[in-house]
């Protein structure tokens, strides 16, 4: 009987921490090489939107320095921007799709690299 209810705490404690696994945080170290190879030539180096593609495009590349407008964008949008692209969520679309060159876990890590540049 006992043994029963142990059991079934474990299955309990596993099925509660699933989503926590799944949901994981990405490693903002790996998601910078992403930044630098995709991001930086509209977003700037440091994210300022300074890069040097800005000039020629209207609307101007996000300041992802700025702590205050980057709170409000939530992990999931960002998630489907960067995978479908500008043109999907809305934004411009010379914001280019990375689906096809990013897994799931990647997009994450830059997501998470994101959140670094904000000040
Ligand atoms: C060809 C230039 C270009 C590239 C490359 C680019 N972006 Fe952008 N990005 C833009 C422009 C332009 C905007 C402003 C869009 C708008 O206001 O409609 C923008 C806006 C954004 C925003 C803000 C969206 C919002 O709701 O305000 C995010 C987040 C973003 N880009 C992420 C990225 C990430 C991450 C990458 C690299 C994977 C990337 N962008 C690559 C041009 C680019």
């Amino acid at each position: 009987m006992t043994g029963a209810i142990v059991k079934g705490t474990g299955i309990l404690v596993a099925v509660l921490l699933l989503p926590t696994v799944a949901l994981a945080q990405g490693d903002p170290a790996k998601g910078k090489e992403f930044y630098a190879k995709h991001c930086a030539g509209c977003h700037g180096p440091t994210g300022k939107g300074d890069g040097p593609a800005a000039k020629a495009i209207n609307p101007k590349p996000n300041d992802f320095t700025n702590k205050a407008y980057m709170a409000g964008l939530k992990d999931q949008y960002l998630f489907d921007l960067i995978q479908k692209g500008g043109a999907a969520v809305g934004k411009s679309p010379l914001i280019p799709p990375f689906g096809s060159k990013m897994k799931d876990g990647e997009i994450r890590d830059l997501i998470a690299y994101l959140k670094t540049l904000a000040k």
